[in-house]
């Protein structure tokens, strides 16, 4: 068997990642018959730019010593990027080529990714994945992160989201991150429990998702998300009571931002998000499964969006 070396990630090799990230992705979504329902089948998604990697740039400055690359032959054969805020680990990807599966290699990479630590220490683990992958769904628990959460893919067309008369919940659009720092923090800390600002932060550099606060009176008590092509998430709420209006509102403005379609991760113990979903006809096009060590976050007041990266 050829030998395989492993090493930190660099700028160079941000192509290559996003094009064996989709190369395996499709691979697990057609070994289990989900490549032409799944939105993130790589026909389906923006062809791979050979600048311009806003996420794997982050990843390299803010969690070098979480990014790495397994070769064999001097050729990229898997990758794995995890990201840490508190006391919280993140693993974002962890990716080996279909010829290279059942080498041991997302073995050791997985290793790898758990050594990666900040000052203070690591009290939970968490990821998403595949529902119907038993390799990687055994491969996580073996190192202690386990099943907790279905999480269903849904999409549907944005003439079904309706205008809510009843919604009492005030939004508006903010633009400027410092602006909104403090209540996102506190909205986050209420709802998860985890700081996110470097997550906020990044979003906020994208031109293709907007924020919005949400307000009862004069404190801020949610923010949703809103992504060009219609999909939510992030969202939180300080309270399960204004998560169901806070997600109607977020379709709405998805809708209203122009997209044709509105998407969302929706998580099987909140029913509130499956009710929305289908009261919009939305439809179920893949399946992942939430993961950690202890069990997190409260998803009766969370969502969850892009899956891969919690962000
Ligand atoms: C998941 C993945 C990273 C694992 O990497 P890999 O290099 O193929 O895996 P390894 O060879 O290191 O280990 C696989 C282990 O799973 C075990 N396994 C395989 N099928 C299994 C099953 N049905 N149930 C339980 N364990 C299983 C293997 O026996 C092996 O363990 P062993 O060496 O103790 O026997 C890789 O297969 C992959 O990239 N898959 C597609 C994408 C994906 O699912 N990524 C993770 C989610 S984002």
């Amino acid at each position: 068997m050829s030998d395989v070396s492993y090493r930190k990630a660099k700028a160079e090799d941000f192509p290559e990642i996003l094009s064996l990230i989709r190369t395996s992705f499709d691979g697990v979504l057609r070994e289990h018959g989900f490549f032409n329902s799944s939105p993130f089948a790589s026909p389906k998604l923006p062809a791979i730019p050979q600048q311009s990697f806003p996420w794997f740039d982050m990843g390299l400055k803010e969690d070098g010593e979480g990014f790495w690359i397994a070769e064999v032959e001097g050729k990229m054969a898997g990758l794995t990027l995890s990201w840490v805020r508190g006391s919280l680990w993140y693993l974002a990807h962890l990716f080996v080529s279909p010829e290279h599966q059942g080498r041991n290699i997302g073995q050791n990479l997985m290793e790898i990714a758990m050594k990666h630590h900040k000052s203070a220490g690591i009290t939970n683990r968490a990821l998403v994945t595949f529902a119907y992958n038993p390799v990687s769904i055994s491969l996580y628990a073996r190192h202690g992160i386990y099943p907790r959460e279905p999480l269903y893919w849904m999409e549907g067309s944005s003439q079904q989201v309706k205008t809510d008369a009843s919604n009492k919940l005030t939004n508006e659009r903010i633009v400027d991150f410092e602006k909104a720092r403090s209540s996102l923090t506190r909205i986050d800390e209420l709802s998860l429990g985890y700081p996110r600002e470097k997550n906020h932060e990044f979003l906020f550099s994208l031109p293709s998702v907007r924020c919005h606060l949400f307000t009862t009176g004069i404190q801020p008590v949610g923010y949703a998300y809103v992504w060009q092509n219609g999909r939510v998430g992030p969202l939180a709420t300080v309270s399960h009571e204004i998560f169901r209006d806070t997600l109607r509102s977020a379709f709405q403005l998805a809708k209203a931002g122009g997209a044709a379609n509105v998407g969302i991760a929706a998580t099987g113990s909140n029913e509130q998000i499956m009710q929305v979903a289908l009261e919009q006809k939305m439809r179920i096009l893949d399946n992942y499964l939430f993961m950690s060590s202890k069990p997190f976050p409260n998803f009766s007041n969370y969502v969850l969006y892009p899956t891969g990266a919690m962000l």
